[in-house]
């Protein structure tokens, strides 16, 4: 079964335009790939942790080859628990408006998260 990974980035629910436009793509998707198992994540619902000094030191032990110590490993453990529901995907919808020329926030901290090396 083909697993596709919803992400929605606007905070504004059934009132965003880009979730919408989103939507509509993926009633047809579905209606011709009946198949397909629909994960939706928003980025404003989830917990994301702060990707803070022992997210960054744990991220550079991977790069470098270091052992974790306990706390970077817990640190690990929070990324890797989020990485790999964005991992598990075998496709992705991302509905994202446009905030002052760039992303909403949100969204930035979930990529820096889910963008590890080993993992993704
Ligand atoms: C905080 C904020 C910043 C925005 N910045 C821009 C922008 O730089 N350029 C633009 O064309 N529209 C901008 N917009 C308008 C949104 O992109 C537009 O309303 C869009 O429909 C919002 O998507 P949504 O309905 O999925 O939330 C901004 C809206 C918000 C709330």
């Amino acid at each position: 079964m083909t697993k596709l990974l919803y992400i929605q980035a606007s905070p504004r629910g059934e009132n965003s335009k880009s979730g919408q436009v989103a939507d509509t793509y993926l009633a047809a998707l579905t209606a011709a790939n009946p198949g397909i198992e629909v994960d939706t994540l928003s980025v404003w619902d989830i917990d994301l942790p702060v990707f803070d000094g022992d997210k960054v030191a744990a991220k550079i032990n991977v790069m470098t080859g270091q052992d974790h110590n306990s706390v970077q490993r817990t640190a690990w453990d929070q990324i890797a628990e989020i990485a790999n529901r964005f991992i598990s995907a075998d496709r992705y919808l991302f509905s994202v408006p446009m905030w002052n020329s760039g992303v909403p926030y949100r969204l930035k901290p979930y990529i820096d998260v889910i963008h590890q090396p080993g993992l993704l």
